[in-house]
């Protein structure tokens, strides 16, 4: 019989320096109440060159999911580390992980696929705990945005929504066949792979070295078509909510908790109003760290963790959209 993969740790790393909207306003034309009118953002970390790398922070989140867990790295069997802003280009930030946690020689992946890319992780780990083959497997979201974002005016409808941090969740099997991870649903439309893009380093450019890229650094800050983005990630959240709960026969009066990813509180109001959900029953953090990609939904979760928001018996909801598009959920029974 298929195992059941169960969360059994949960932690989070965000870097200490906060960036307040007021703080944006120094460096562009910007202003604290268009960003929070139109994004809930108040605050956002930015990490520190040469304290923290994406694989540092994943790192630190992973320890503490560890740690509450109860086990060591020498029981992970499995690394899977989600990420767009990996510490180099190659090789991924899975493989740092291994060597800064001290973890025996296990495989590590990374995952790219952005906003989505902790779901699509945490599916991976789920398939390989069900099919047996892994017993403890580790899944960490990790990002580092403000490395590479054009912090001047022309920057500003970007800029303004991201955020650095990290979070980790250890994944193990359980033989209570009704709780943990019942489903994951995955999605792609790569025709939208343009409205939410980092061009380079690829291969679209003519030359990777191209003198250019050095010439127009923007090739390498994140361009997005908001309003694009927006309207199809309102109606992907919720497809791909009802896809979940339809697959197991449950209705929206189930969810105990949605921790949406956190792409803009204006998302997730919509969502939330839509699906007819009290502020109990949705999770938003958005506010203190804007939009951490991968690594957002994890440190939600834990957050929720810690505030007593996720209880035993509870089901709770993960749902992604963003940039590919890619969309994803999770339905849980802690
Ligand atoms: N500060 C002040 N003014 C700004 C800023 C800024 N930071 N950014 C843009 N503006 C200006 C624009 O230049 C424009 O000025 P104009 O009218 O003189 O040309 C005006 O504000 C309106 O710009 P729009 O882009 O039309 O603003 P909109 O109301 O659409 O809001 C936003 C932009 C917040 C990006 C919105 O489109 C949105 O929420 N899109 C969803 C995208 C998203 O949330 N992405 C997150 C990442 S993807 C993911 O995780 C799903």
């Amino acid at each position: 019989m298929l195992k059941q993969t169960k969360i059994v740790g949960l932690g989070h790393y965000v870097p200490e320096t906060v960036v307040t909207n007021h703080d944006l306003e120094k460096m562009m034309d910007t202003s604290d109440e268009w960003i929070q009118e139109r994004t809930g953002i108040k605050e956002r970390r930015w990490f520190t060159y040469g304290k923290e790398t994406v694989a540092s922070m994943g790192t630190e989140a992973a320890k503490k999911a560890l740690d509450q867990a109860g086990l060591t790295p020498d029981d992970v069997d499995f690394i899977i580390l989600a990420t767009l802003s990996p510490d180099y280009f190659f090789p991924g930030s899975g493989v740092l992980v291994q060597e800064k946690l001290g973890i025996k020689e296990v495989g590590a992946l990374d995952v790219r696929n952005q906003c989505s890319g902790f779901l699509y992780a945490l599916s991976i780990g789920d398939q390989f705990i069900k099919t047996g083959m892994y017993k403890t497997v580790l899944v960490i979201g990790s990002e580092i945005h403000s490395h590479g974002l054009d912090k001047t005016t022309k920057g500003r409808g970007v800029t303004v929504i991201f955020g650095d941090g990290a979070g980790a969740a250890v994944l193990q099997a359980t033989d209570e066949s009704d709780k943990g991870i019942l489903s994951t649903h995955l999605h792609s439309q790569g025709k939208y792979a343009k409205e939410l893009v980092v061009i380079g380093p690829g291969n679209m450019t003519p030359v990777r070295l191209d003198a250019s890229n050095a010439e127009d650094p923007t090739i390498m800050a994140p361009i997005m078509n908001g309003g694009t983005v927006f309207k199809h990630a309102v109606t992907r959240f919720q497809e791909v909510i009802y896809e979940a709960l339809e697959a197991n026969s449950m209705a929206k009066e189930d969810i105990s908790l949605l921790i949406p990813h956190q792409a803009n509180l204006r998302i997730t109001q919509f969502i939330q109003k839509k699906m007819e959900l009290g502020n109990d029953r949705v999770y938003s953090n958005i506010q203190r760290y804007g939009n951490t990609t991968a690594a957002s939904i994890p440190i939600a979760m834990s957050e929720a963790y810690q505030e007593g928001r996720i209880k035993d018996g509870d089901l709770v909801c993960l749902a992604a959209f963003g940039s590919g598009f890619t969309w994803a959920s999770a339905l849980i029974r802690w």
